[in-house]
């Protein structure tokens, strides 16, 4: 187990597209199991890609199984794709790179997605909500593609967190 450094914005390494893995092997699972330890000693992640952690290759974690609705995950998939789409939600969201920003995102609101598990076994997963729009983050990630780029609004977390308070 190892805990890797997140990369954070301006990083030119999150702007590149990260290469699919011809078969899952060791290295692969290393890569899987660190992410997911990365992503686990966050305050709040729910998903983290590979080129995060500054590596160039089709990874990612998802783990909504802190969830208390509907607890998904965790996920750890090679080489995911987006095979079908339908609907659109618009949601707030926050990325482990851009800290102490929050933004409004229109995603699909489900997607069917395939990927190989970390034994090689080619997985579907049919995912709405939350699920969705994690997913379509992290994949978007694999492209070099930040939230931030499809943001129709960009907030300042301490804003939106003295609002919320302030509300109560
Ligand atoms: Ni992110």
């Amino acid at each position: 187990m190892a805990i890797r450094q997140i990369r954070e914005i301006g990083d030119e390494l999150l702007r590149k597209k990260s290469r699919p893995y011809e078969k899952v092997d060791d290295k692969a699972r290393e890569l899987l199991q660190d992410l997911y330890d990365t992503l686990k000693q966050t305050d709040d992640g729910v998903g983290l890609a590979a080129p995060q952690v500054g590596v160039l290759r089709r990874a990612i974690v998802v783990d909504l199984s802190m969830d208390e609705e509907n607890p998904q995950g965790p996920f750890k998939l090679i080489n995911p794709v987006i095979v079908k789409k339908s609907g659109s939600q618009v949601c707030r969201e926050g990325c482990l790179s851009i800290p102490g920003k929050l933004g409004d995102v229109e995603r699909p609101k489900k997607v069917t997605v395939e990927a190989l598990d970390e034994n090689g076994k080619k997985i579907t997963i049919k995912a709405d909500g939350l699920l969705a729009v994690v997913l379509c983050h992290e994949i978007d990630h694999l492209d070099g593609v930040l939230f931030v780029d499809r943001a129709t609004e960009l907030f300042n977390a301490e804003d939106v967190e003295n609002e919320e308070n302030e509300s109560k």
